[in-house]
C-alpha cells in the first residue's frame, strides 16, 4: 500500500492472464515484433520533432514545405511551422493518381437496410460539390459551420468539404437538445447550420430539423441553414434562410482545387462536456492533427489494403472524427458507416452487418459490448464472424470480464484487442497494444504510441513508481494534441497545464505495472476515499462484473462518519430475474473474495439502467449525488435518457 499522504492510489486489483498474438497475425503485421514497436518508440523518444518531422514530409501532402517541426511555448504548441497543406486533399486526391481511385471509400448502411458506396473518386466529387456550395453560401476559411446530421455519408462529405475551403467544423451529435445547440452555436459563433429533415432511430424518426428551428432562433450569429433529405418527412422550410441539399448540389461544379491552408488552421472544434459548467470547445488544427490520426490509424489497426474497416461510433464525437472519416481515409482505407441503432430491428444487427459485408476489424465501446453481454450469446452465434480478424474498444475502461467475452464470442479467441486509450483533447490514440506486437492483458490499454511519453505523478508532482496509481500526464507535446479551448485561453491553461506544471493533465488516474504497462483507473475526480485508501472506481465495478450475474456496475464514494468515504455501488443485473437481498450479500462477498475486504461495497443498489452520456459513458457524478441522498447537481446536458435518473431515486426512497 502507498503512502497516504502523497495522494497515490492503492491498486486492489491483479490480473495475470496474457494473450500474445498469433504467429499468424504476427507474421503478417506491419510492425509484427516487440522489438520493432520498442525500436520505432525509442526512435521517437530520442527525438520526437525529427521522428514526426520525418513522418510529415512522407506522409502529407505539402503545397509548401513546413521549415520547423515545433515551436512550443507552453502551453501552447504548434507543429509543422510555416508548410501549407489541406487536409481534404490528404483524404481524397491524395488517391487519386493510385489504385485507390476506384476503391470504395465509404460503404454505408442506412438503418432500414438501404445502402450506398461511394469510391475515392466519386466521395471527391461530392466533396468538391458540396465545397462548392459552402463557397456559394459564403463560407470561407475561418468561418464556423455547425452540423446537425445523421450518420449518413452527407455528414462526412460535409466535414471533409469544410476542411476543403479552410472552414472549421463543429459538428453536434444528432442526439442533443436546441438549448445544447444554442449553446455550441453561440460559443463557436457560427455562421452557417447544416442538418437534415430527419435521422432514423430504432425504426422512428427523429425530427433534426424542427430541433434546429428551436435551436435557430437562440443562435444570432448563424445566418443559413442547408437541409438533406434523409427520411422524406414534411419539415418548415424559412424563405431565404434554408436551403435543400439536393436543390444546391444540382447547380455546383465538381470542380473545387482544395485550398492550401496552414498548418495550424484550425480544421474543427469539437465541443466536450467538462464534468460542471459550460461545455469546452475543443479546438484541432491541419497537419498534426491529420498526421496523427493517419499513422495512429495504420498502426492501430495494422492497416491492410484490403481491409474493411468498421467503427461503430458517430462522427458527432472524436472517435468519429478521427477513426471514420480523418484517419482511414488519409490512409486509403475502406470504411463501413452504419446510421443507426445496434439492436434495431433486433439485437443481433451488429452481427448481421459484420456478416454480410466480411468486416475485418471492429472497433467498438465497452458500453456496448455489455449491452451485447446482457442481450446474450444466442444474437451472436446466428452469424458467420470469421471474416473478423482485429477488435478494438475506446470510450472508458473496459472490464477484464467484459474483454474476455469480446476475445472469447466475437473474436473467437483468434483475434487481438486492442484497447485505446485517448481522449478528445489528445486528437487520436495514445496508448493501445500494437496488435502484432504486444501481448494484451484484459482491463490494460498496454502500452504508449511511439511518440507519446506519458509521467504518472502523485500530488507533490513526484512521478510513482511502478503499481503505484497517480495522475497521468503526457509530458512532451504529441501532433495530435488539443491546440487549445476554442476562445478560451485561460481555461486552457487552468484546466489542463497548471497543476503539473509543464505536463498535459488528461485528468484520468493510472498506474503502470512492472512490465510498463498502463492501467487507466478513472477520473481524477471519481477516486473514492476510504480510510485514506484511494480506491479507483474500475477495480471495484469490474470485480462486480466478473460474477457471473451482473451486466454493469458502477462504483462511487459517498459520505461516511467514520471512513471518510463508504463505497457505494449501482448495479443491473442480466436477464429478467428480480435481484434477491441474498444476491446482495452473495455480491458483497464476492467482491471481498476478488479485490479484499477493504473494497467490500457498503451500499449495494440494483438498476434497470444506468445514467450514461450520449456516447455511453457512466455519469458517476450524478450517481455520488444520489448515493449521498442529493439532489443530481451540476451539468446534465449530457446526460442520454433522465427517466435514469428519476428511476434511481425512486428506489432511493
Ligand atoms: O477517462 C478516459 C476515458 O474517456 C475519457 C475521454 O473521453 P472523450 O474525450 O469523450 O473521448 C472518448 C474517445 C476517445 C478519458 O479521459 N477513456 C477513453 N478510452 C479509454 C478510457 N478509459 C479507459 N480505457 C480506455 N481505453
Amino acid at each position: 500500500m502507498s503512502d497516504r499522504s502523497s495522494g497515490q492510489i492503492d491498486t486492489v486489483m491483479i490480473e495475470k492472464r496474457l494473450f500474445p498474438p498469433s504467429d499468424d497475425f504476427a507474421s503478417r503485421a506491419a510492425i509484427g515484433s516487440p522489438e520493432a514497436y520498442q525500436a520505432l518508440y525509442d526512435a521517437a523518444q530520442a527525438d520526437p520533432e525529427a521522428f514526426w518531422a520525418k513522418l510529415a514530409k512522407e506522409e502529407l501532402h505539402w503545397f509548401e514545405p513546413f521549415t520547423k517541426a515545433l515551436e512550443w511555448e507552453p502551453p501552447f504548441a504548434k507543429w509543422f511551422i510555416g508548410g501549407k497543406t489541406n487536409v481534404s486533399y490528404n483524404c481524397l486526391d491524395a488517391h487519386l493518381q493510385t489504385e485507390r481511385r476506384t476503391k470504395p471509400a465509404i460503404v454505408w448502411e442506412g438503418e432500414p437496410g438501404d445502402e450506398r458506396t461511394l469510391t475515392y473518386e466519386q466521395l471527391h466529387a461530392e466533396v468538391c460539390k458540396f465545397a462548392n456550395v459552402l463557397r456559394s453560401l459564403g463560407i470561407g476559411q475561418g468561418d464556423v459551420v455547425s452540423i446537425y446530421m445523421p450518420m449518413t455519408p452527407e455528414l462526412a462529405i460535409a466535414m471533409l468539404a469544410c476542411a476543403r475551403v479552410g472552414a472549421v467544423h463543429s459538428v453536434i451529435f444528432a442526439g442533443f437538445s436546441a438549448e445544447a445547440i444554442a449553446d455550441r452555436n453561440n460559443d463557436a459563433q457560427a455562421k452557417l447550420q447544416l442538418t437534415s429533415d430527419g435521422a432514423w432511430r430504432r425504426g422512428k424518426v427523429l425530427p433534426l430539423k424542427e430541433t434546429v428551428d428551436e435551436a435557430l432562433a437562440k443562435s444570432p450569429t448563424v445566418e443559413k441553414c442547408v437541409v438533406l433529405r434523409r427520411v422524406e418527412n414534411d419539415v418548415a422550410m424559412q424563405e431565404g434562410r434554408d436551403f435543400w441539399w439536393h436543390e444546391l448540389m444540382e447547380q455546383a461544379s465538381a470542380d473545387c482545387p482544395a485550398e492550401p491552408v496552414d498548418s495550424e488552421n484550425t480544421l474543427f472544434i469539437l465541443y466536450t462536456s467538462g464534468s460542471t459548467g459550460k461545455p469546452k470547445g475543443i479546438r484541432h488544427t491541419s497537419a498534426g492533427y491529420n498526421l496523427y490520426a493517419k499513422k495512429t490509424f495504420e498502426w492501430v489497426f495494422d492497416y491492410r489494403d484490403d481491409d474493411i474497416f468498421w467503427c461503430t461510433a458517430d462522427c458527432g464525437w472524436i472517435t468519429g472524427h478521427s477513426y471514420i472519416v480523418y484517419g482511414p481515409l488519409s490512409a486509403g482505407a475502406t470504411v463501413l458507416m452504419y446510421e443507426g441503432a445496434p439492436n434495431f430491428p433486433a439485437e443481433d444487427r451488429f452481427w448481421e452487418i459484420v456478416e454480410k459485408y466480411r468486416v475485418n476489424v471492429l472497433y467498438t465501446a465497452p458500453t456496448a459490448i455489455r449491452a451485447f453481454i446482457k442481450w446474450g450469446d444466442d444474437h451472436v452465434d446466428k452469424h458467420d464472424l470469421s471474416s473478423l480478424r482485429l477488435l478494438g474498444t475506446v470510450g472508458e475502461g473496459i472490464n477484464p470480464e467484459a474483454w474476455m467475452w469480446y476475445h472469447k464470442k466475437i473474436g473467437g479467441e483468434r483475434c487481438p484487442i486492442v484497447d485505446t486509450w485517448w481522449q478528445t483533447e489528445t486528437g487520436g490514440i495514445m496508448m493501445s497494444p500494437l496488435p502484432g506486437a504486444i501481448p494484451t492483458k484484459p482491463g490494460s490499454c498496454t502500452k504508449p504510441l511511439p511518440g507519446v511519453i506519458p509521467s504518472i505523478v502523485d500530488e507533490a508532482l513526484e512521478e510513482v513508481p511502478a503499481d503505484h496509481g497517480g495522475m497521468l500526464c503526457i509530458a512532451h507535446p504529441w501532433p495530435g494534441m488539443l491546440r487549445g479551448i476554442w476562445r478560451d485561453d485561460a481555461r486552457y491553461s487552468e484546466q489542463y497545464w497548471t497543476k503539473v506544471p509543464g505536463k498535459y493533465l488528461t485528468g484520468d488516474n493510472a498506474r503502470c505495472d512492472g512490465d510498463g504497462y498502463y492501467w487507466i483507473m478513472g477520473r481524477i475526480d471519481d477516486v473514492i476515499n476510504v480510510s485514506g485508501h484511494r480506491l479507483s472506481t474500475i477495480e471495484v465495478e469490474s470485480a462486480l462484473v466478473s460474477h457471473d450475474r451482473v451486466a454493469e456496475a458502477a462504483a462511487v464514494g459517498r459520505p461516511d462518519e467514520l471512513k471518510g468515504q463508504a463505497i457505494a455501488v449501482f448495479v443491473t443485473i442480466k436477464g429478467d430475474a428480480e435481484p434477491t437481498e441474498e444476491l446482495r450479500q452473495e455480491l458483497r462477498a464476492h467482491v471481498r473474495k476478488e479485490i479484499g475486504a477493504l473494497a467490500s461495497p457498503d451500499d449495494i443498489r440494483f438498476t434497470a439502467a444506468l445514467p450514461k452520456t450520449r456516447s455511453g459513458k457512466i455519469m458517476r457524478r450524478l450517481l455520488r449525488d444520489i448515493a449521498a441522498g442529493k439532489e443530481a447537481a451540476g451539468d446534465t446536458s449530457t446526460l442520454e435518457d433522465f427517466s435514469v435518473l428519476a428511476k434511481l431515486r425512486q428506489n432511493d426512497e
